[in-house]
């Protein structure tokens, strides 16, 4: 059963408010709902008999202005509750029994470490009661909690509390009213015994503003850093995009069984543990850094979500795009922006590429899902960033803000489209933006060919550019797209050169962004009297492939004298991955390119350059890319040529990562600044690279950091590059350390897996097995599953690709078992089988056997079918 956006209707009736009465009870919740329905007087369904959405409900009873419906008088089909003949205008009632405490798909309302929660984005709120499940029917909430004072005497829900008071035997309740019109996703409940750490921010007009956190007990000191990105996240918007708060309270509860990263419910946002959760000892840099971008992704979602919402579910992307662009805006500006974007444009090129190349392509706004769960990606999120990007790049910031205020000053309380959203950017800047559309029609990732040409007699440097898009799923002969395509020019001693097109007067800049539209263009530039290095697609001004004939003078060249900071680090990245694809089934005595071993020594030893930069540069290019840019990849080839070039730096390199190491020790009080997270991260390089050549300074090096160190980041940095060493007895012992010294801290446990799983000598199968019979796993916590099952399919690919298909099918098993329990998580995990074209047949025919398996298991969730289906099939 395909939904196609070819088929929206707008409502037939339309639900103004929604008075809500939950009675918690340990063996069940009892939901009370009475909604005050009208025709939609823009449907032309007239009369239709009222429809409801409802998901594994009992139902109690149905009331129509105050008189109960015998059961000839509706029909409860269980997904739908049909009430044939209904007036005009109505109020209708209904009551329902529901069973959180046995709910383990984590949708609706559910229990997680004896608290009541909620998710209901996409359709969990189906799960809660029957309703109008879908974004486009916006309600104003009213929401009575009751439970039990002792065991939950914390009681929340979306807006401001309005009244509170004793119900006698133990029990109470709360209150709550937004004042907001909403779509149901948005809606929230908590219920527990919770601690809870305030704060206050005063907006831009003067207002004060609650701010609260809510947390088990054990975690009242790990609140901090949240509570300062909210502030941040507060300030940033009103002062970059004039967004204003508008509830009396904020509120962030942090759960610890959540199926995603968290969740913007209108005033109340639910956040999963280990995305708000922090402190020095317990949270690495990359923690850190992360709950700092979720917590102001979901502070922004306020404005680009909630008060403007999503007509329907194909338009994720006008959410969720739109606010990953305005979380990496603002990383950028609270942090380093270059590494920043080197980080977007890693997981883009490594995994949104590997998507949109694969059986699930589709387009930013999707013409089709069977489960929209499952279209929570990395193409909706991170592709769409990039769509709104290149429209900010397009119009430029002064244009694209007077875009954004339009937007937002034209649809507030409204739910729209992506449409919607570029025809304010449109009408505010007057661009036609009617080709830039496509971007959000045709899926797959377009490759530019580049070449290029020097006139030396003229003096003209001339650059053509075609652009292709290759064909996806359902989707063929695609039209070209528009590109905003930033470029620069260098002379041979790395100086900026003008690039003057023939209509140019005197002054010509030194970056351009050419503007693709047609399939071919050819660009000169003008008065040149060399040949110029051209570095090309800056900042990666598009979500492309660029195909060019770079040589490793010209890789090398740009990696030390290019301006742009991320061309730097790119052209750096391509000469790794030229040499290490060189290697790749190479005899193994054959030689590697002297010039990497020197380019990296500058690297390490250049002090002068951009510590923050270096870090990343001294990055590897993961396997997970080398994969994604091999045609018919063999993984333990690839693993073992980047692991041979690895080996072979740090062995030419070993003096100068002692030095590197020891330069990069002192550091003072520790903070999340980009210069301290670049000398923890070369240090913690140093170290990774000196294990894997069996030094014994870097392993006493590490011992010592291991056992001394402050802060996570470092003794995290320490126990994996033991963990990955050929020592051992070292690696059992630190395994075991930081175990009994971290035991009962989920979060930390969770990296304690994972570093175990993703490590091609801690996570073979067998202790796999092991660690999936420990007692701090749990199969009923995402986190867990991810941080041991999908750690070792998406990052062990070693382990993972073992040539006789044991990975593949130990990870099959692990889906069938998760798809009845949690079945949006069992889609997920499949991921990396969904991939078996990419890789040689050998391997390709052994996944696809997996899939198979999958497929076969009897009463397969929508999720997984949607999944394995189209990855067979495609
Ligand atoms: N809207 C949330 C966010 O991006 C994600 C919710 C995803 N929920 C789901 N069931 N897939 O902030
Ligand atoms: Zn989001």
């Amino acid at each position: 059963q395909t939904i196609y956006l070819s088929e929206y209707r707008v409502p037939a009736y339309l639900v103004d408010t929604v008075d809500l009465r939950f009675e918690l009870f340990e063996d069940g919740t009892r939901v009370h709902s009475t909604l005050a329905v009208r025709r939609n007087p823009e449907s032309d369904a007239g009369a239709a008999p009222l429809e409801l959405d409802g998901d594994s409900l009992v139902l109690e009873s149905v009331a129509l202005d105050g008189k109960a419906l015998s059961e000839g008088e509706y029909e409860d089909r269980g997904d739908k509750l049909i009430v044939e003949s209904v007036p005009e205008q109505f109020e209708l009632s209904v009551v329902t029994w529901i069973e959180p405490q046995n709910n383990t798909r984590l949708e609706g309302l559910y229990k997680s470490s004896g608290m009541f929660c909620t998710q209901c984005e996409a359709e969990g709120f189906r799960c809660i009661t029957f309703f109008p499940d879908r974004p486009d029917v916006m309600s104003r909430f009213r929401t009575r909690v009751e439970a039990d004072k002792s065991a939950y005497p914390v009681l929340l829900s979306n807006g401001n509390d309005v009244e509170r008071g004793d119900l006698g035997e133990g029990r109470h309740f709360v209150t709550w009213e937004d004042p907001f019109p909403k779509p149901c996703y948005l809606f929230a409940l908590v219920a527990g015994d919770l601690v809870e750490k305030r704060d206050t921010f005063t907006t831009c007009s003067g207002r004060d503003i609650d701010l609260r956190m809510y947390v088990e007990p054990r975690n009242a000191e790990k609140c901090d850093h949240a509570m300062d990105s909210l502030k941040r996240s507060m300030r940033w918007d009103e002062e970059t995009y004039g967004r204003e708060y508008d509830l009396e309270i904020f509120m962030i509860v942090a759960v610890d069984d959540f199926n995603m990263g968290a969740m913007e419910n209108k005033g109340l946002n639910i956040f999963n543990s280990s995305c708000v959760l922090a402190s020095q000892e317990t949270a690495t840099d990359v923690a850190f850094q992360r709950i700092e971008a979720i917590v102001a992704h979901e502070y922004f979602h306020n404005w680009s979500g909630n008060r403007v919402t999503c007509r329907d579910w194909f338009q994720l992307s006008l959410k969720e795009g739109f606010t990953v662009f305005r979380d990496s805006q603002f990383s950028a500006d609270v942090g380093s922006p270059t590494v920043k974007r080197i980080e977007d444009v890693n997981v883009l090129r490594t995994a949104q590429f590997a998507e949109d190349g694969g059986p699930m392509a589709h387009p930013v706004r999707p013409a089709s899902y069977m489960e929209i769960s499952n279209f929570y990606t990395l193409t909706i999120y991170e592709k769409g960033a990039e769509v709104v990007r290149m429209i900010h790049t397009l119009l430029g910031p002064d244009m694209f803000r007077k875009g954004s205020d339009l937007y937002f000053q034209r649809h507030d309380g409204q739910a729209v489209t992506t449409d919607d959203f570029v025809r304010a950017m449109e009408d505010a800047s007057g661009r036609d933006l009617s080709q830039f559309r496509l971007w959000y029609e045709q899926a797959g990732t377009p490759v530019l060919d580049v070449s290029d040409e020097f006139d030396s007699g003229q003096g003209i440097y001339r650059l053509t550019i075609r652009q292709s898009i290759p064909d996806t799923p359902g989707q063929t002969g695609k039209k070209p797209q528009h590109i905003p395509f930033a470029l620069g020019l260098l002379g041979s001693r790395g100086e900026s050169l003008p690039l003057r097109l023939e209509s140019d007067s005197q002054d010509a800049p030194t970056e351009r962004v050419l503007e693709l539209t047609g399939e071919t263009h050819v660009f000169e530039f003008h008065g040149l009297n060399e040949c110029p290095v051209p570095s090309l697609l800056r900042q990666f001004s598009a979500p492309v492939r660029v195909r060019y004939p770079w040589t490793r003078e010209q890789m090398l060249f740009l990696m030390s004298h290019d301006p742009d900071g991320f061309n730097r680090w790119d052209a750096g990245q391509r000469l790794a991955v030229d040499v290490i694809q060189s290697l790749i089934g190479a005899p193994k005595d054959s030689s590697i390119d002297a010039r990497l071993v020197a380019a990296y020594r500058h690297l390490i030893s250049d002090s002068s350059l951009d510590q923050a930069l270096v870090a990343n540069m001294l990055q590897l290019p993961s396997a997970a890319y080398l994969i994604e840019l091999a045609e018919s990849a063999d993984a333990p080839a690839i693993h073992e040529a980047r692991e041979r070039v690895l080996k072979h730096l740090a062995i030419a390199l070993r003096d100068d990562l002692v030095a590197c190491y020891r330069r990069n020790l002192e550091e003072g009080d520790y903070a999340v600044t980009p210069e301290q997270i670049a000398r923890r991260s070369l240090r913690n390089t140093a170290l990774a690279w000196l294990l894997q050549i069996n030094d014994e300074e870097g392993r006493e090096l590490a011992q010592r950091q291991f056992r001394n160190s402050d802060n996570m980041t470092d003794r995290l940095g320490a126990l994996r590059a033991l963990v990955n060493s050929d020592y051992e007895e070292d690696r059992e012992r630190v395994l075991e350390e930081f175990y009994e010294r971290f035991q009962e801290d989920p979060q930390v446990v969770e990296q304690w897996f994972s570093v175990q799983a993703a490590s091609d000598r801690a996570g073979q199968l067998p202790q796999i097995r092991a660690l999936l019979e420990h007692r701090a796993f749990d199969w009923k916590n995402p986190n867990k599953i991810r941080s041991v099952v999908g750690a070792f399919a998406g990052q062990n690919l070693a382990a993972f690709h073992r040539p006789d298909g044991s990975g593949y099918n130990f990870l099959a098993d692990q889906v069938c078992r998760l798809d009845d329990s949690n079945p949006q998580i069992a889609a997920r995990l499949v991921t990396p089988l969904t991939r078996w074209k990419k890789f040689a047949p050998a391997h390709s025919e052994l996944m696809k056997s997996a899939l198979e398996r999958i497929r076969d298991k009897s009463g397969l969730s929508r999720d997984v079918y949607e999944v394995v289906h189209k990855s067979l099939a495609g």
